[in-house]
């Protein structure tokens, strides 16, 4: 466990990821205020068709509340699909949005439960970074996988949501905060190939940039007031009152590139 990252830290991340309700409002803030880049479902869809099999046996990591996986089992036809994620909260909701078809596990992805061989397609995506290994849990992707098979990986840069710090640094609500380590630090857009690379080989690699435009101190403020790493800025309310001292005029845009790499089973 790397210390001081809470995105690694196995309490913290139970914490992030104990309601659906809390997910919804941190996806739903961000997403809000997002002007630029593709719909992740429809690169992921447009991957698994170009480099999996029809009809896959699917099976997705830290599917989260199951947007992923309500997506590709619509599009994909899977005649199996699981999700498996480390979250009671989350697994339900998945169930609830992706419909009774798709199993439902709740387990730790660096110890997959599945025998070797028994998927096509395997998906993990904006969750790896919570592992402080992240090559330990591409091996037991690799491990799931049948010859043929493939894996979808998706994570975000290094300097994601860098404007975001620098804000919440000068409103003084968190003065360290921009120099804070990023969240995505142990698999990000600059490595994902090199973890990768021992237990699955690449096929494409593709960076898509993102950017997030926030018009007011209260919507920067409900999407900050959920981002782990700030000490002290968990009230919306108090932050929006320290970002207003501050605001830029023309508002706050946030850069993130979002990756993906399809990689095959060696
Ligand atoms: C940011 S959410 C991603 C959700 C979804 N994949 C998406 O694209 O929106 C990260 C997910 O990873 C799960 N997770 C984190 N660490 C895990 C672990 N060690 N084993 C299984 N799931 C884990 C969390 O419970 C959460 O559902």
């Amino acid at each position: 466990v790397s210390a001081g990252n809470p995105f690694q830290d196995p309490g913290s991340v139970r914490e992030l990821y104990r309601s659906a309700r809390r997910q919804q409002l941190r996806t739903g803030a961000l997403m809000a205020a997002k002007v630029r880049g593709a719909d992740v479902g429809d690169v992921l869809v447009q991957l698994a068709r170009r480099h999996a099999v029809p009809r896959p046996r699917l099976l997705e990591v830290g599917g989260g509340r199951g947007g992923t996986m309500a997506r590709l089992a619509a599009e994909l036809s899977p005649v199996r699909a699981v999700a498996l994620d480390g979250s009671p909260a989350l697994l339900a909701a998945l169930r609830a949005r992706a419909g009774a078809a798709v199993e439902t596990v709740l387990g730790d992805f660096h110890a997959l439960p599945f025998p070797a061989g028994g998927f096509d397609l395997v998906v993990a995506a904006f969750c790896l970074y919570h592992s402080p290994a992240p090559e330990r849990v591409c091996a037991q992707l690799a491990r799931c996988l049948a010859p043929g098979g493939v894996a979808l990986l998706v994570t975000k840069s290094l300097d994601s949501y860098a404007a975001l710090d620098r804000l919440v640094a000068a409103s003084g609500a968190d003065p360290g905060a921009s120099g804070s380590a990023s969240l995505y630090a142990s698999f990000h857009s600059g490595n994902v190939v090199d973890v990768a690379t021992g237990a699955l080989a690449p096929l494409e690699l593709r960076h898509d940039a993102n950017a997030f435009r926030f018009g007011s101190a209260a919507d920067a403020a409900d999407y900050a007031a959920t981002v782990p790493k700030y000490r002290n800025c968990g009230d919306p309310r108090r932050l929006a009152q320290a970002f207003e001292a501050v605001w830029p005029q023309d508002g706050l845009t946030l850069r993130s590139t979002v990756s993906y790499l399809a990689a095959a089973r060696r």
